[in-house]
């Protein structure tokens, strides 16, 4: 037997919490708890309270007839939760969505990376063609992201001052996925045959493979609605063969526009049509969705945060720019406020919320204060929001505080800072399954942050109704004053 060892000391074994229910319909009563009666933190926090205990058993959604088996031991410390990172423990075969796994008709019939377990070859394969591929875009990173930013902060300023406030979502969105295809496939969507529509058609199948775990998020007061909606997202997997038009439109356009990655793959002994899949889900999921998430989040946060921390960021940035002579990879390295302002943004809301891992054996899980043994076999959990606002772990833990990873001391908690799939001080490799585009990601959002604060000297948000990631108006903006 083995056990994740973040704790040195002995700490009694404890059986673990929770139970199942009647089988069916406990997971009905969970689900419903879940999306409708509780919500997601109650039904996490509730359970917390009701077993003493952030290590339990529940079920979790989709659960019938989507998912076969929902049962889970729930792991919500900041301590348990690294045993998801362990991949010589838990097994991460199609896991990637959780419980259950939408249709490969989705992806040209293929399991793609995100699915894989890295001791299936593929794995080490495609994942070190993504590694390649964007180490081989290093030079074009900065610069080409910061042309689209250009246009989207115009576009912003515009909005603010034409009509008082503007939706960061779908100006953010509309420019940041041009980037990211441009990034991948060396062309403008509108240059495909995607047009001007590109981005729709890859929402449109990027969501119906998470719709099993997502929710308009209807109170029970609104009986029976949400027992319709339940119905339709939640008991059923989607049809994919509705969407397979989509999907081949958009295979096609990455297929005959990304034509430089698709000869790297080949190096990696990947055939076309297994590197344009896999391509096609790193664009329109991985990447596109993520980003759709985390820019939201950061200027959520960073927004709600006011104006002395506006212009303690606006300052650094403005310094070490200056101090550099432009905006490049090292001049953004240096900016240690920037660089926390984003970590403590993916800590507070981290954009992937749940992990799931399937025990390999034996383990013994350790909490702050017990060992749980978890059978081989059985699925483990992690809800990472609660683990990476553990108050052990992180003082004022539910609040934003943009200097929290400055400093030696600081730096020290990074450990603790899961968004990637894995700790922050550690790095994506083909043996585990931290995600690749890490470095990719967080470099996105500090030059989002510089180029915004070289324009702008504060600003003001309003937060709407939360679907993928936060919904955020700005609504005032003022232009820089010092450059
Ligand atoms: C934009 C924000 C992004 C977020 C929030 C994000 C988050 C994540 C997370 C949490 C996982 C692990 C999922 C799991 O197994 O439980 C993951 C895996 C993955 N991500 Fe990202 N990601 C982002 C961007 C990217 C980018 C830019 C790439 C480009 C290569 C990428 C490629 C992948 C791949 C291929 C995997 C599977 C890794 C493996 O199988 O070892 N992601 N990502």
């Amino acid at each position: 037997m083995s056990s994740n060892s973040d704790t040195a000391t002995e700490l009694p074994v404890r059986q673990i919490p929770g139970s199942y229910g009647i089988p069916f319909l406990g997971a009905i009563f969970d689900r419903f708890d879940y999306f409708y009666n509780q919500g997601r933190d109650g039904f996490f926090q509730s359970r917390i309270n009701k077993y003493k205990s952030t290590v339990f058993r529940t079920n979790m959604p989709p659960g019938p007839f989507n998912a076969s088996d929902p049962r889970v031991v729930a792991v919500l410390d900041a301590v348990s939760f690294p045993i998801l990172f362990d991949t010589s423990k838990v097994e991460k075969r199609d896991v990637f969505t959780g419980t259950y796994m939408p249709s490969t008709d989705f992806t040209g019939g293929y399991r793609v990376c995100a699915y894989l377990d890295p001791s299936e070859k593929k794995h080490q394969q495609i994942k070190n063609f993504f590694f390649t591929l964007l180490a081989s875009r290093k030079d074009q990173t900065i610069p080409l992201l910061r042309s689209y930013l250009n246009d989207l902060f115009l576009k912003l300023d515009d909005q603010v001052h034409d009509h008082g406030h503007a939706s960061l979502n779908s100006i953010s969105d509309s420019e940041l996925f041009n980037f990211v295809f441009r990034l991948y496939s060396g062309k403008d969507p509108a240059q495909t045959s995607l047009g001007s529509f590109a981005s729709k058609l890859f929402e449109l199948w990027v969501l119906p493979q998470v719709a099993a775990v997502g929710s308009l998020g209807l109170p029970w007061y609104f009986f029976p609605i949400n027992v319709v909606e339940d119905f339709f997202l939640h008991t059923l997997p989607f049809p994919a063969w509705l969407l397979k038009w989509d999907q081949r439109k958009l295979y096609k356009a990455l297929y005959s526009s990304a034509t430089e990655a698709l000869d790297l793959a080949s190096t990696y002994g990947l055939s076309r049509e297994e590197a344009c899949n896999n391509l096609l889900f790193v664009l329109g999921f991985n990447t596109y969705g993520g980003v759709k998430i985390v820019v939201p989040t950061l200027m959520k946060w960073v927004g709600l945060a006011g104006k002395i921390l506006h212009k303690r960021i606006a300052d650094e940035v403005r310094t070490t720019v200056k101090e550099e002579g432009g905006v490049s990879l090292a001049a953004v390295e240096k900016m240690a406020l920037v660089k926390s302002v984003v970590w403590e943004a993916m800590r507070i809301e981290p954009p992937v919320p749940y992990q799931y891992g399937k025990a390999k054996e034996d383990v013994v899980i350790r909490s702050h204060d017990a060992a749980f043994v978890v059978k081989k076999g059985e699925m483990i959990f992690g809800f990472q929001p609660f683990a990476t606002k553990d108050e052990r772990v992180f003082k004022n833990a539910k609040e934003f505080v943009g200097d929290r990873f400055v400093g030696e001391e600081g730096e020290s908690l990074l450990k603790y800072v899961y968004w990637s799939n894995g700790r922050e001080t550690e790095d994506p490799t083909a043996g585990n399954k931290q995600c690749p585009g890490k470095n990719l990601v967080e470099l996105i959002l500090r030059v989002f942050l510089v180029d915004f604060f070289l324009r702008f000297d504060t600003f003001t948000v309003k937060l709407g109704k939360p679907t993928l990631g936060p919904s955020v108006t700005i609504t005032s903006l003022v232009r820089a004053s010092t450059i």
